[in-house]
C-alpha cells in the first residue's frame, strides 16, 4: 500500500488544491494497488491501461475489501473480490455481481491523470 502524506504531497498553488496519490506506473496491467491518504483507504484498479479508483470499503459491511496488501481482485484478475464474503464487482463501474450486494457500488473516486500521476481533487475525501 502506498501511504500518501498530505502536508508534502499538496500542491501549493491553484485552486482546489490537488493531491497526487501514486504514478500509475506503479500499478502493474491487471492488478490492483491500495492508497492511503490520512487514514484514508482506496485502491486503484489498472486493466487494459485504464486506471479505476474505489474508497476501500465493500457495500455491503463496510469492510476493507483486500485479500493481502494491495490484492484485490479474483484469482484471473477478471473482477474485485471482498475478502469477507466473496462478492465480486466489476472492474469498470464497480457494480457488484454475485455476493450479498448484488446490484449496489463500489464508491468510485473521481481523479484525473496529471503527468503520469493519479490525481484528486482534496475535497473528495469525505472528512
Ligand atoms: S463485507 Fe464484502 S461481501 Fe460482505
Amino acid at each position: 500500500m502506498s501511504k500518501i502524506f498530505l502536508l508534502i504531497s499538496k500542491k501549493l498553488s491553484g485552486s482546489p488544491r490537488m493531491l497526487t496519490l501514486i504514478s500509475v506506473d506503479s500499478i502493474e496491467e491487471g492488478s490492483s494497488k491500495g492508497v492511503e491518504v490520512d487514514n484514508l483507504y482506496m485502491f486503484a484498479v489498472k486493466k487494459d491501461e485504464q486506471i479505476f479508483l474505489y474508497w476501500n470499503r465493500c457495500p455491503h459491511l463496510g469492510t476493507p475489501l483486500e485479500w493481502e496488501e494491495d490484492r484485490f481482485l479474483d484469482a484471473d484478475g477478471a473482477l474485485i473480490q471482498c475478502s469477507t464474503h466473496g462478492a465480486l464487482f466489476q472492474i469498470e463501474d464497480g457494480k457488484c455481481l454475485a455476493g450479498p450486494c448484488v446490484g449496489k457500488h463500489l464508491q468510485a473516486v473521481p481523479f484525473i491523470i496529471d503527468n503520469g500521476m493519479i490525481t484528486i481533487d482534496e475535497t473528495r475525501l469525505n472528512r
